[in-house]
């Protein structure tokens, strides 16, 4: 029988529990059934659908508005007892497994979402077996590298400062300590780079070759997650190198309501809440700022995990009567995390941490510890404990 270990390294979960990441997709869907059903779109395609945001989309528009769903993912399978692959892979089949039991289509293709091929495959897909065109696009990808489909170079994105060195505190889960970093700022090709990998450029070409394939329907919409924070984060996130490729998705988000003018679409860039996720643990000082953000927001009772958040965004915001939107016109379901109260409490707490008190009731280190925990099966509300084999994995089928 397997044993599940929890393994971090530094701020990467490296094991995984497969069980227990079953158990978290049906925590998630059993959340997004007690709010009810909404009315929403019905033929959905998910990019980045396996973990975090982009799961949290698809079962609250699965769950909650009996939706079909194609998910695109990256995501490795189990090889042996060492290495039992990734989160998403279990994920996928977790969420597949369960739409399929309510009669839903789930649809996962695990390869690369920058490649030319997928992107052709999805379509061939929605064509001929997805009813011919879908009236929601969601762009929810986090990765650390792009191939570029054209000239096969591949660009890696830095986290990194622009202009001055950020210093600040930061924390490190596997050791549970608390310490100082440097970050150093980027030279511009590596600002470059961030903004090829994270930028949107890729959701442009997935926009104009649906378009293009004629798989979009009239007054289909495309969203895509952002993050702008605050001033606490700005100097390492804003102001860096992650901050540039927000700033053209924004662009991008332009050029996409042009060419989806004619089928009355729209491209929305959602900024959503800091939710604990892998993409997030790594980012050099936010797990602090995470910490001392959740535990005034528990407070308040207004912190969010990812479903949390995903599924009030598009019931009450995108397909409800309560969007709130600035002046450029992004959604803005992140004003609980903005609210001035809210930050200027976070900015109090964060000031007063130090490697005694990080962990303590203090701050928010335990939830987020534990949600950080539950991204890789751990950890997770209702598991049980059962016995499974390598081989009854390997025979799961995404
Ligand atoms: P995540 O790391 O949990 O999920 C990323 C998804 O992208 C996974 O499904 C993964 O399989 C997929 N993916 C990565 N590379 C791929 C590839 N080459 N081909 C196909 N699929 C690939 O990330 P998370 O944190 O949910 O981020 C999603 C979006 O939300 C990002 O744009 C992020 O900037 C944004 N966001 C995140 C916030 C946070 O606090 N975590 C806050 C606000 C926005």
């Amino acid at each position: 029988m397997l044993e599940f270990k929890q393994n971090v390294r530094g701020n990467v979960a490296l094991g995984v529990n497969p069980l227990g990441c079953k158990q978290e997709v049906l925590n998630e869907i059993d959340y997004v059934k007690s709010k009810g059903t909404y009315k929403g779109p019905k033929k959905v395609l998910i990019i980045g659908a396996s973990s975090s945001y982009g799961l949290a989309t698809r079962i609250s528009l699965a769950f909650g508005a009996g939706a079909d769903t194609i998910g695109v993912s990256f995501e490795k399978g189990p090889k042996n007892e060492r290495n039992l692959g990734t989160a998403g892979w279990y994920n996928n089949i977790a969420f597949r497994e369960a739409a399929e039991k309510e009669g839903l289509i789930a649809k996962n293709f695990v390869q690369d979402a920058f490649s030319h091929e997928t992107k052709q495959e999805v379509i061939e897909y929605i064509k001929n077996e997805f009813g011919g065109k879908v009236d929601l696009v969601v762009y929810s990808l986090a990765s650390g590298v792009r191939k570029d489909p054209d000239t096969g170079e591949t660009y890696k994105s830095s986290i990194k400062a622009i202009g001055e060195p950020v210093v600040g505190p930061n924390i490190n889960m596997q050791k549970e300590t608390f310490y100082t970093e440097t970050l150093e700022p980027a030279d511009d090709q590596e600002i470059a780079n961030t903004v090829k990998v994270m930028g949107g450029e890729d959701w442009q070409l997935w926009m104009e070759a649906l378009k293009e394939a004629g798989v979009l329907a009239d007054g289909v919409l495309t969203t895509n997650y952002s993050y702008l924070g605050t001033e606490l984060n700005h100097p390492y996130y804003g102001g860096g190198t992650l901050g540039r490729a927000k700033a053209d998705v924004d662009k991008k988000a332009d050029t996409i309501n042009d060419l989806l003018a004619d089928i009355n679409g729209k491209a929305q860039v959602v900024v959503a809440t800091a939710v604990t996720t892998k993409a997030s643990s790594v980012i050099p000082f936010f797990p602090v700022y995470c910490i001392g953000l959740y535990k005034v927001m528990e407070e308040k009772g207004t912190h969010e995990t990812p479903i949390m958040h995903i599924d009030r965004t598009y019931r009450e915001m995108i397909y409800g009567d309560k969007p709130e939107y600035d002046e450029v016109g992004r959604l803005r379901p992140d004003s609980w995390e903005l609210d001035s109260d809210t930050q200027a409490k976070t900015k109090a707490l964060i000031e007063q941490l130090n490697e005694d008190n990080f962990t303590s009731d203090l701050t928010a280190y335990d939830t987020f510890f534990k949600e950080f925990s539950n991204l890789s099966g751990f950890m997770v509300d209702g598991y049980v404990e059962q016995d499974v084999t390598l081989e009854e994995l390997k025979a799961l089928e995404y």
